[in-house]
């Protein structure tokens, strides 16, 4: 399958039900195109609108996907060999393992804030890495409290992949959450987050040092 042609423009905000919907619109402006690596396929529920002709499912755990590379040090022989790259870390912030949804979403071991930032951090540059020239690189994250503390881990990102120096910043998509409600009887002291999104870089096709002046 190629991409997928939906109605209407593309948005960067929709009401869409899962990752599934805002990956299809994500391919349907090509920049899902070509050889796709996921860096952390899980139970591939990205892919279930829209699945490229030619993907590569990596995942740390051993029982997902075909491939079990750490993403922050993918071999190299998968350096700048794909045309897009896929990294959805194990971005939530519980503090301890979550028994319930922690298989589907990676978050069931216990990692600390300072684990989970540098999974993003040093996953994103590693997932940098597997981007050919041209090529599109797709991150997903989600900002959120921790303790009293926001963590914005959208600028996280965005600041990475900036001191990469040759990937352009091309968009935020925006993913609406139907978040469970807290239990009632506290005040609450922040907004509840209810977006997570998919940050979208392209690799320049010459790095900027080769640019004339
Ligand atoms: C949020 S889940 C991904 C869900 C996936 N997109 C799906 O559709 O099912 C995060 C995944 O990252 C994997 N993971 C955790 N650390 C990793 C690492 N260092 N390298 C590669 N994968 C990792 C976890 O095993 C988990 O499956």
């Amino acid at each position: 399958m190629s991409s997928t042609t939906g109605p209407g423009e593309v948005l960067a905000a929709g009401g869409w039900k899962n990752n599934a919907e805002l990956i299809a619109e994500v391919a349907r402006l090509g920049w899902l195109d070509g050889r796709v690596l996921d860096l952390s396929y899980g139970l591939g529920k990205f892919w279930t609108e829209f699945r490229p002709d030619s993907l590569v499912a990596n995942d740390l755990n051993p029982d997902k996907g075909d491939h079990h590379h750490d993403a922050r040090n993918p071999p190299f022989e998968w350096h700048q060999s794909f045309d897009a790259v896929v990294w959805d870390p194990p971005y939530r912030m519980h503090g301890r393992p979550d028994t319930k949804m922690g298989h589907q979403y990676g978050i069931d071991v216990a990692r600390t804030k300072d684990d989970i930032l540098d999974l993003i951090g040093n996953g994103t540059v590693g997932a940098s890495k597997c981007v050919a020239a041209g090529g599109w690189l797709h991150v997903k994250c989600q900002n959120m409290i921790n303790g009293s503390t926001y963590i914005d881990q959208a600028r996280y990102v965005i600041d990475t992949v900036a001191a990469l120096g040759d990937f352009e910043y091309r968009a935020p998509w925006y993913l609406m959450a139907r978040p469970i409600p807290q239990p009632a009887g506290r005040r609450q002291l922040n907004p509840r987050n209810n977006v997570s999104q998919l940050l979208s870089f392209h690799r320049l096709r010459v790095s900027p040092e080769q640019l004339p002046l």
